[in-house]
Order: structure tokens, then sequence, then C-alpha cells
């Protein structure tokens, strides 16, 4: 058949017909008010290529090799606590994305099984996430402090064991803890911790914050560190000093509540990391990162993980948490139109 019949028929179906052509035309003309676009909306970010690709395949968006596991995409699932009633169905559903989209996981605050099995089963996904993608568990900087000062670290390689996960999301949440009724107060600085803990074991360790994302300095000390990744757990999304301030008494929330304002973007953080590697060169060890925090959509992530200059994915909690929370086939729909946005973006779109 020739090329032009071919289309001819896929546009009109095989008989010749179009069936919904009445409808759609009219569909157009009444939409076509509703659909219009002010010049002050345009997204700056991007130039829009139309001429130079086809439509993309979607099954395999842009495989990449992070944390030293094949992924089908370059996504995480931020680490989420989801309570104990909800974590069972929150974990399962995101494993189950993640195994069938090849993305990576992190588990929420695991510290409760340090010490108790109880609620194991609810974070025991690797059955489930499969083999194949980085899956992780999590523990606060509070904890790894005291576990060193108490000479209790093999705690953590049991817990690891058990979840038979890749290594250890550690996260570092100093403004949070302070703000939290009943936070934890550091007697280290979250670095001398980290570097301690390193010099004790040999698991894979990222270290992220909690939605204020780091500042240079810091960066830059954590980049020297021997550590897999960084996640950035950057400003503009889920805020958890603020979240904290809630939970306390008004007169703390009126006083404190500026603090929740500071921070970094993920825009800012890979500014950064750019500028740190250009500056430090061979001297940054760390050299991958999940670009995370206030990361909205594919087109963020798309974005934000052009203008990075090292190996980086991105990473969404509250994202996916909405439709986790759901059921399976609103979070499936999600994610697969993540990455169906993801594919068209990198065949269409070029950061300025
Ligand atoms: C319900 C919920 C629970 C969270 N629990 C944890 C946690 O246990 N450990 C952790 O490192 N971060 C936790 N976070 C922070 C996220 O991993 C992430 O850094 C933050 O929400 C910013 O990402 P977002 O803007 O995409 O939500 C949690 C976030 C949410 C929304």
């Amino acid at each position: 058949m020739e090329d032009k019949q071919i289309h001819r028929n896929i546009e009109m179906g095989e008989s010749g017909e179009d069936p919904t052509a009445s409808s759609r035309k009219k569909d157009h003309i009444d939409l076509s008010f509703k659909s219009q676009v002010l010049k002050d909306m345009q997204d700056k970010r991007f130039y829009y290529e139309p001429m130079l690709a086809k439509h993309p395949a979607t099954d395999t968006v842009s495989e990449i090799t992070f944390l030293g596991k094949k992924m089908k995409a370059p996504l995480w699932v931020s680490s989420m606590t989801g309570g104990t009633e909800l974590a069972n169905k929150i974990n399962t559903n995101l494993a189950i994305v993640c195994k069938e989209y090849g993305m990576g996981m992190g588990l929420g605050s695991c510290r409760k099984l340090l010490t108790d099995n109880t609620y194991l089963k609810d974070f025991q996904m690797r059955p489930i996430v499969g083999e194949e993608v980085p899956f992780y568990a999590n523990l606060g900087i509070a904890q790894i402090e005291s576990l060193i000062a108490e000479g209790k670290l093999g705690l953590i390689e049991e817990l690891l064991k058990r979840l038979e996960v890749d290594g250890l999301v550690v996260h570092v949440n100093p403004m949070q803890e302070w703000l939290q009724p009943e936070g934890d107060r550091f007697a280290m600085s979250p670095i001398e911790s980290i570097t301690r803990l390193l010099d004790q074991v040999s698991y894979k360790i990222v270290v992220k914050e909690v939605g204020q994302g780091m500042g240079p300095e810091s960066l830059k000390a954590l980049m020297q560190l021997p550590i897999s990744a960084i996640e950035f757990g950057a400003m503009g999304g889920t805020n958890f000093s603020k979240l904290e301030l809630y939970r306390g008494d008004t007169m703390r929330e009126e006083i404190f509540s500026n603090l929740a304002l500071v921070g970094h973007t993920a825009e800012d953080m890979v500014g950064y990391v750019n500028a740190i590697h250009e500056e430090l060169g061979d001297k940054v060890i760390c050299k991958e990162y999940i670009i995370s925090g206030g990361v909205k959509s594919f087109i963020d992530g798309y974005y934000l993980m052009s203008k990075l200059n090292a190996r980086g994915i991105y990473g969404q909690a509250s994202g996916f948490l909405k439709y986790a929370v759901e059921s399976i086939d609103e979070l499936r729909a999600y994610t697969e139109a993540q990455i169906q946005g993801l594919a068209l973006a990198k065949a269409y779109l070029r950061v300025k």
C-alpha cells in the first residue's frame, strides 16, 4: 500500500470513513474559545523544536544507570512515612509502580523498625519492587547520631538486611527537629555524624533534606564525602518545618513561621552543584543527584535534569502520595502520564 493511502486509512479507519469527524469538529469549535493562551503564560525555559523528532516510544524513556542499578525511567519516589494504618497500602502501591516503570524508591523513616519488627512487613517491599531498581531504607540524622554515641550502628546493618535494601537514605532536618514539639536536638553537626558513619560502615548512603534544601557550603562539604548520592529535598513543595509549626501552639507558630520560608529551591541547588563541580573538579566524590522537593511535574523534572551537569534523576514525594493513597490504578495512570510527558519533552523541548 502506498504511504499516502496508509496515512489516509489511519486517519479515516479502514473503511475510509471517519465516524468521529463531525463531533470532533464541533468540539473544536466549542472548545477553541476556552483554549486561548496568553503570551505572558509562555514557558520561557524551553525552545520548542517541532521539526526534529518523530513521536517517541514511551516504554523506555531514558534508561539510566543510577546508584549502580539500571532504571527504565529517571524517576525516584522520595521517602514518605504513611502512618501505621496506611503504610502498607502506600508502600505496596509505590513499589508496584516502581517495578512496572523501572523507577527507584526510598522508603519513609524506618526508625521504628530498628528494634521492633511489628511493622516490618509494611516496609518489606523488595519482593514487590524486584531486584532491578534501587530500593533504599531511611533514617534521620538524629538516630544516626544516637546510634554512633551508643555504639549500636550494627542495628542499622541488621535493618538493611531484613529489608533487603540497597542502602540507606539519611535525612538531615535540623530545622524541622527544632520546630517539632517532640523533636530531637543534635549534639554533633550532621556532617560530622555522616563522616563518622562513613568511617564505620560500607553500605551505600544517600543524604537528603526534607523540604528546605541545602545551601552551597553544606553541598560542598557533602560532595567531598564518599556518599553515593545527594537527594535535594528542596524548598518549593512539602515543608516539614511548616508542618511541625501547625502541630505546635499558636504563639510559636507566629514567632517561628518565617523559618519555614528560608531554604533553597531545586533550581538554586542545581546551580550550586554545577558551580561546585566546576570549582572542585576531581575533589568531588559524590557524583549522583536526586533532584527533588517542589518538582511538580515531568516538565520541571526534565528542565532541572537538563540543567544539571552531572548524573541526575528527579524525585517526587507528595506528587506520588496523592495517588498512592487512592488506588493503584490512579497511581499507575499518574506515573504513566509523567513518563509520557518526559518522553515528549525529550523529543521536542530544548532547554535554553
Ligand atoms: C507524607 C510525607 C512523609 C514524609 N516522610 C519522610 C520521611 O520519613 N523521611 C524523609 O527523608 N522524608 C520524608 N518526607 C519528605 C519527602 O521525602 C520530600 O523530601 C519532601 O516531601 C519534598 O518533596 P515534595 O515537594 O515532592 O513533596 C515526607 C514527605 C511527605 C509528604
